[in-house]
């Protein structure tokens, strides 16, 4: 009997996504809702077209961000830039959220390297 089998596991959240594409639609709604924190701001008013997102560096997370002056993970970095430039609060840990986040930014990155690869 595979220990792993899915019936007999306790869930971390609420069944949330069915597939990658439909967290990715999520997140971009969000990347771009300037009502997402308290500073009239969305996060694509900052990172829009790749901007302070150092794409360039191709890097991993956890790594040092310069602002924060601390290793962070991606989850982490979007908590950061949610309670700081977005004045709002952080996501939860398990939360669909914060998961839908997380894909934009995979998706985000996916598109800025094929770019690169077409330039
Ligand atoms: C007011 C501008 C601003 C807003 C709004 C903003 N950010 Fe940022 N973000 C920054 C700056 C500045 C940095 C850090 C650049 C540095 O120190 O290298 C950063 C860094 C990041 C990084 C890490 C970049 C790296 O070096 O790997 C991620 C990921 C990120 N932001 C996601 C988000 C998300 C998600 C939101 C919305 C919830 C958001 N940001 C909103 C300004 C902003």
């Amino acid at each position: 009997m595979n220990p792993c089998s899915a019936n007999q596991n306790t869930p971390i959240r609420k069944h949330a996504f069915d597939n990658f594409q439909q967290a990715v639609a999520l997140g971009k709604k969000m990347w771009s809702d300037e009502s997402l924190g308290t500073s009239g701001v969305a996060c694509l008013s900052c990172h829009a077209e790749y901007d302070l997102l150092h794409l360039e560096r191709n890097q991993n997370f956890p790594h040092f961000v310069k602002m924060v002056g601390d290793v962070v993970s991606l989850d982490q970095m979007i908590n950061y830039c949610m309670l700081n430039p977005m004045k709002g609060n952080q996501f939860e840990k398990n939360s669909k959220e914060l998961t839908a986040m997380a894909a934009y930014y995979r998706s985000y990155r996916m598109q800025y390297l094929k770019e690169q690869r077409h330039k």
